[in-house]
């Protein structure tokens, strides 16, 4: 017989969207909360003394002054940059020119590819991340081999071949036939296999020829329950060169929306720079916009207007961009994220950061129904933050007025040391 696991602490709670509702009315922390683990889900979420009442036999696991959050969802990775993160002093085209390609080269040795997606799901469940949604590279086998790492580790994560038949070195390209090819026999393989989703994958517009956007196209429009993730928007450079690619399309939007790749099930990564008609025909379409802080200053590229597209009630994701992202941490991220909204001048509660780590992302990934929120129902992946865990954190905390004011110097100097415990599918990992 299963036991019934009683996590206790503090547990943060939402209802709603904080970033388009009044946050004080759908996101609390419950500093005397607890929560209930049957079978890898959560069965019940409440008041820790009712709850030890109700289910006196569980075995309990006291997070006492911690916070209990559901894991962090980092919806857009390139878990082949793992070994190339803070690689110095490009800009985004010389930067994938210089690093990334020479880099993603490697990944045809299964060996090679198989070594890296274990270290860096390794990596990334140490830093609080219990879900990603990666890039692999050209080769099939990549993705072959995160897939059956994130298998092995019963994580809930999405992938897909990136697919690229221009501008990117030769023994890095497919072609508009061959990327059909492998993608459909790599998502008839994977995707709803356990916890396991696929996404169609383009780069982005300059690495693939109309043909094979078209392609991959019809491939989306045969299995339309697979997400689609590309790059949208994220430096000029690169707008202007798309502009010259595509002569015929309204603007970058359009070179996707032209060949069957726009729809709710769409992720878009960046999205910086985006037109008017460009956000009206997100919203309209309800595809998801994920904000890669960390990237985004990193290589140059902008300032993401969060609050703006929140306003839209675009879907919005948070996400490392490992490795044009400097940190695989999602604290980090989220303290990214609160600097460059304050650059636009908005200050990012700390539930909206959280919130943006945890059920936005999960949300932008269509898994809102399965992980993102401590909520009955869901499966239990976890994220248990020690909100004291240096010494420079500690002594702000120590300070803090309300448990708002104790968590946000995590979410600002956090990093893995803050990470107490990480729980997937009921299970604690050991990081
Ligand atoms: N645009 C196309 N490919 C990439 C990539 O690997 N990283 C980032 N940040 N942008 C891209
Ligand atoms: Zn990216």
């Amino acid at each position: 017989m299963n036991t019934d696991i009683l996590l206790t602490g503090a547990t943060f709670e939402a209802s709603g969207n904080p970033m388009t509702s009044h946050w004080q009315d759908v996101v609390r922390i419950n500093t005397d909360g607890a929560l209930l683990i049957r079978d890898g889900r959560i069965v019940a979420l409440g008041d820790a003394p009712v709850l030890k009442r109700s289910y006196p036999q569980a075995k309990v696991t006291d997070y006492s002054g911690k916070l209990i959050c559901p894991g962090f969802v980092d919806a857009h990775a390139h878990y082949p940059q793992t070994a190339m993160i803070a690689s110095w002093g490009k800009q985004l085209i010389d930067w994938l020119n210089s690093y990334t390609f020479p880099e993603e080269m490697r990944f045809g040795d299964p060996s090679f590819a198989k070594e890296t997606a274990e270290s860096y799901l390794d990596l990334v469940c140490a830093h609080g991340t219990t879900t990603v949604c990666s890039y692999t590279t050209i080769h099939p086998c990549s993705t072959d081999a995160f897939f059956a790492a994130a298998q092995s580790r019963r994580m809930a994560v999405v992938a897909g071949k990136t697919c690229m038949d221009r501008n990117a070195p030769d023994g890095l390209c497919d072609t508009a036939l061959s990327a059909y090819d492998d993608s459909k026999a790599l998502l008839e393989r994977w995707h709803g296999r356990d916890r396991l989703r696929y996404a169609i994958t383009p780069r982005f517009s300059p690495t693939s020829t109309p043909e094979q956007l078209s392609a991959l196209g019809a491939l989306w429009a045969e299995y339309p329950d697979c997400l689609m993730q590309t790059h949208l928007s994220e430096q000029l450079p690169e707008i202007r060169w798309v502009a010259d690619l595509f002569p015929d399309a309204r603007d970058y939007l359009d070179t996707y929306e032209a060949h069957g790749l726009l729809g709710a099930r769409a992720v878009f990564g960046h999205a910086i720079h985006l037109t008017g008609r460009e956000r009206d025909r997100i919203a309209e379409t309800g595809a998801a916009l994920v904000h890669c802080p960390t990237s985004n200053t990193f290589i140059g590229s902008g300032l993401m207007d969060v609050a703006g597209l929140a306003a839209r009630s675009i879907s919005l994701g948070l996400a490392t961009d490992t490795g044009g992202g400097s940190s695989f941490s999602m604290l980090r991220t989220m303290a990214a994220a609160y600097e460059i909204a304050q650059l636009r001048g908005t200050a990012l509660h700390a539930s909206q950061l959280l919130w943006l780590a945890t059920a936005g992302s999960a949300a932008s990934l269509h898994l809102g129904h399965e992980i993102g929120l401590l909520q009955p129902g869901l499966v239990a992946d976890l994220t248990i933050l020690d909100l004291s865990s240096t010494p420079a954190i500690a002594q702000r905390s120590a300070r803090a007025n309300d448990i708002w004011e104790a968590v946000f110097p995590t979410i600002m100097m956090g990093d893995d040391r803050a990470v107490a415990d990480v729980w997937i599918a009921g299970q604690p990992v050991r990081t």
